[in-house]
């Protein structure tokens, strides 16, 4: 289960929740039909369509094979091509799990070396997940990997290799000749809606993760958002409520929570409602808050600083762990800490925060039953069809990203790409320099 509270809702901010939530309406009842002018990008919208059982099948047979066999596991990928998996994984990951090492996602030689590194002695299996493999991170990291591999293991390289990629693309032909295993990439949905699909599933898999909890969570929201009307339904209440402030001029909108096991789930999320939304000089940006450790820095801002955010905490309801502070016989002045635990500390200081922050910007909750597979299902879906929403209601492409193809354009002018062995032009970017 998930809900949504609402912390500081004025009669005047109820009213016009209610304006938005009324105008919204024939939006809300087109995202759950789905358009036909993005039905290349909504693949996702039924998880089924690649989350099936047929598909979790053939991954979970992958996945032991490679757990089996496998020291580490590297996920070659960026953005959409490895924030979903990385979210789940760095949250749940089995202890014995092959240890998952992330590439793909630098240019800096120092992370790659690092990276190649950590993998040197050990027995390595790894996933280059590129829709478009003509993306440089992935491309060129898959490159030195590759030749890692064909050093370290000669011809038994290629069955240890994953390309996830498109169906008849270069990719697929480059794996067809190297004898890599293939797994597509759906063609019809946008790296950052992928958690669902081959391309999040396989290394959660790898790292043990229940990959069918997770899509029952996914298909469970899907059933409730999908079916529920406007005033009952939670992913379109909180796409209204973002609406609402972001009219009120709030600008920015803070994810926070007390679990640090929710780290990484916060860039999956920045990503997809930033690159989702962040369009047309338009959008809410978003950040993440982690607490209770960034109320010492951060905090100050959002108590007494401009009013330009808004903050959505994810709470879990359920105790998963408990750790009881025992009486000391020093004086050290925490005496009034005696037998309680962290767990209702931990809370305590989550209540506390939405008490004083509240006083000052708008604040709700979303509140997960439990930190399992999943409820990371249910959050997946909720937010993928909360920002479609939202993008609607802003006027905006949900699905693409012209903002980020401008930047690879520039890379390529300045790698040379159309003119292969060309000098590497760095300073492209002119700027006035201040000594
Ligand atoms: O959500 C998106 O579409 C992007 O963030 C992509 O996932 C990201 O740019 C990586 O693209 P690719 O998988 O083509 O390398």
């Amino acid at each position: 289960m998930l809900s949504l509270v609402i912390h500081n809702h004025t009669e005047v901010r109820k009213e016009k929740l209610n304006q938005i939530m009324g105008a919204n309406e024939p939006l809300l009842d087109e995202a759950k039909a789905g358009e036909a002018c993005y039905a290349d990008s909504l693949g996702w919208l039924d998880t089924e369509e690649w989350a099936d059982n047929q598909t979790l099948a053939r991954l979970e047979t992958l996945a032991k094979e490679i757990r089996e066999n496998a020291d580490a596991f590297v996920l070659i990928g960026v953005g959409g091509s490895n924030n979903a998996a990385r979210s789940v994984i760095e949250a749940l990951r089995k202890e014995d799990a092959p240890e998952i090492i992330y590439a793909g996602n630098t240019l800096s030689p120092d992370a790659m070396r690092r990276m190649l590194k950590k993998i040197e002695g050990k027995s390595i299996y790894l996933d280059c997940i590129a829709k478009n493999f003509e993306t440089l991170e992935p491309g060129a990291s898959f490159r030195v990997l590759r030749q890692y591999m064909e050093k370290t293991y000669g011809e038994e390289a290629g069955k240890r290799m994953i390309a996830t990629g498109t169906a008849g693309s270069s990719f697929e032909q480059l794996c067809t000749k190297c004898g890599y295993t293939f797994l597509e990439f759906p063609f019809n949905v946008g790296g950052r809606y992928t958690a669902m699909t081959n391309v999040g599933l396989l290394p959660m898999a790898v790292a043990g993760i229940d990959i069918r909890e997770l899509v029952e969570g996914a298909k469970d929201m899907q059933k409730r958002v999908r079916a529920q009307e406007a005033d009952e339904n939670i992913a379109y209440q909180y796409a209204c409520l973002r609406n609402l402030y972001y009219k009120e001029g709030y600008r920015v909108e803070m994810l926070a929570s007390f679990e640090p096991q929710f780290r990484y789930f916060y860039k999956w999320w920045i990503q997809l409602f930033a690159e989702s939304e962040g369009k047309d000089n338009k959008g809410i940006f978003p950040v993440a808050g982690e607490f209770s450790e960034e109320l010492h820095s951060v905090g100050q801002f959002i108590q007494d600083g401009s009013p330009i955010l808004f903050e959505t905490f994810l709470d879990v309801a359920q105790k998963n762990a408990s750790l009881v502070i025992e009486p000391d016989t020093k004086e050290d002045d925490f005496d009034y800490l005696n037998g309680k635990d962290f767990w209702d500390i931990n809370k305590a200081a989550y209540h506390a925060t939405v008490a004083a922050h509240s006083k000052k910007l708008p604040c709700m909750t979303l509140e997960v039953d439990a930190l399992d597979a999943y409820h990371f299902g249910q959050l997946f879906y909720f937010f993928q069809f909360a920002c479609y929403l939202s993008c609607k209601m802003m006027g905006v492409h949900a699905f693409d990203q012209p903002g980020v193809e401008a930047y690879k354009k520039q890379m390529f002018k300045a790698l040379g790409k159309e003119r292969i062995g060309a000098n590497v032009c760095v300073n492209i970017a002119q700027g006035l320099r201040i000594k």
